[in-house]
């Protein structure tokens, strides 16, 4: 029996990620089509920042024991020993390079970007997951924030998702965030038996975290736990206030979460996530966001209060596929250029039309007519424009319908990519 050893091994994609390929991508191009538009018409610009980047930016920004930097973050040194980190999100970034480059405010930036973290892979988690997102840096209006939660919520609809779940909290910022924690802190306390093992031995240094904590155990503690929103200060309760107005009068549901404070240290006042009924609780988070007002001058910048969302395109799909909603069919080629005098027509042709704005299709190496028929069956092209020995001679192309019923015919070679044209799918 041959070693095993000594064969060359199968390379495959590294666990948690995975490939998108052609035709799912169409999807993800479709995705973005409407993200896009939909951010371009609030006044957002597309934002790309380096894929890694100085590893004290999320330490400093996100929080250095919060799980997603603590146990998930991809770390590494280069060459030179610079400490490094795969971005674990985009917000950090967005902020890094708002600060570096201070363009005037209000600055609305998107983006799409991949976002990694060492979690445990499965159905609808992944070690290199996709986001789409906007972040708003420069100012505090609530009205924003309405904004912001509208444009999700609006994309969501866009795409044809019905059962979303909004939930919706202010977390406060300060001395009334720093006053309410001491009173969770002592509840907690008084129901440390209750919790679950991992908090019970870290609530007092974290109690806020414990809210976040989905175990059945933690749950039931904090059901009846002392609420954020009751120990607002007055400029955050006003603020918070005129969110929810604003939501109600754009007509967007949501339901207030008073345990609502998501894994990553930045946030103040309002926070937000969007849920999908339709897939299982453990990855049903389909997008999430907030305020956080002090995340500039955590990562040195001036102060700068900001807002924004991220949604998981993955997760995303895995709804639209839950809810039977957003199927993208690639769009068919205009026409598939079949030669059979040897190649220089088709290379000729395809050509041609693609500058006439047309997608056009071919074969290659040299293959018999049987072959390159039943490739452009395969397609999907609407037309074969089919060169012949004969047609070649008298300055023709056979036209014929490949997928809509009709007739074929012969169209004088000049006039194949006008006579194409209105007919043209991408047009
Ligand atoms: P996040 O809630 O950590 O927030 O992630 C945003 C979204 O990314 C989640 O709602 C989920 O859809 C998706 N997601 C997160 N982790 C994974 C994973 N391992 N596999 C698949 N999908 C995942 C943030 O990242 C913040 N930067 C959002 C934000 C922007 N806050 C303010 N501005």
């Amino acid at each position: 029996m041959a070693d095993e050893k000594a064969e060359p091994q199968v390379i495959r994609a590294p666990k948690g990620t995975h490939d998108v390929l052609w035709p799912e991508s169409a999807r993800w191009e479709a995705l973005v089509a409407a993200f896009s538009g939909r951010a371009r018409r609030a006044g957002f610009g597309l934002t790309i920042t380096p894929v890694f980047e100085d590893a004290r930016l999320f330490r400093r920004g996100i929080g250095g024991d919060s799980d997603v930097v603590s146990k998930e973050m991809y770390e590494f040194t280069d060459r030179d020993e610079r400490p490094l980190a795969l971005r674990p999100e985009g917000t950090a970034p967005i902020v890094r390079a708002f600060v570096q480059h201070n363009p005037p405010v209000p600055w609305k930036a998107w983006y799409l970007t991949p976002a990694f973290r060492y979690e445990r892979p499965q159905a609808g988690r992944y070690r290199q997951h996709h986001q789409l997102g906007v972040e708003v840096l420069g100012t505090e209006d609530a009205d924003l924030d309405v904004e912001v939660i509208a444009l999700a919520a609006r994309f969501y609809a866009d795409l044809g998702l019905r059962r979303i779940d909004l939930a919706v909290n202010s977390m406060g910022c300060g001395e009334d965030r720093a006053r309410y924690v001491d009173v969770l802190r002592a509840f907690l306390t008084e129901h440390a038996a209750e919790l679950c093992d991992e908090h019970r031995q870290r609530f007092t240094t974290h109690p806020l975290r414990v809210l976040d904590c989905k175990r059945p155990a933690c749950r039931a503690v904090t059901e009846n736990a002392p609420r954020l929103v009751d120990y607002l200060d007055e400029s955050c309760a006003a603020h918070f206030t005129r969110v929810r107005t604003g939501l109600d009068a754009l007509g967007i549901v949501y339901r207030l979460e008073p345990r609502l404070v998501r894994g990553l240290d930045y946030y103040t006042r309002t926070t937000f996530e969007f849920a999908a009924s339709a897939l299982d609780a453990a990855q049903n988070a389909i997008g999430g966001g907030g305020r956080y007002d002090g995340l500039s001058e955590a990562i040195g910048g001036p102060p700068n209060p900001g807002i924004g969302f991220g949604i998981g395109i993955e997760r995303l799909l895995l709804a639209c596929d839950a809810e039977g909603c957003f199927a993208v069919t690639p769009t068919p080629a205009d026409a598939f250029v079949i030669d059979l005098t040897g190649g220089e027509q088709a290379r000729d042709l395809v050509d041609e039309l693609r500058q006439a704005g047309l997608v056009a299709l071919r074969a290659y190496d040299g293959r018999s007519p049987k072959s390159q028929m039943k490739q452009a069956d395969r397609s999907g092209a609407r037309f074969a424009v089919i060169v012949g020995t004969e047609e070649l001679s008298t300055g023709v192309v056979t036209l014929r319908p490949l997928r809509d019923p009709g007739e074929q015919e012969t169209v004088p070679r000049r006039d194949i990519a006008a006579r194409l044209s209105p007919l043209s799918s991408e047009g």
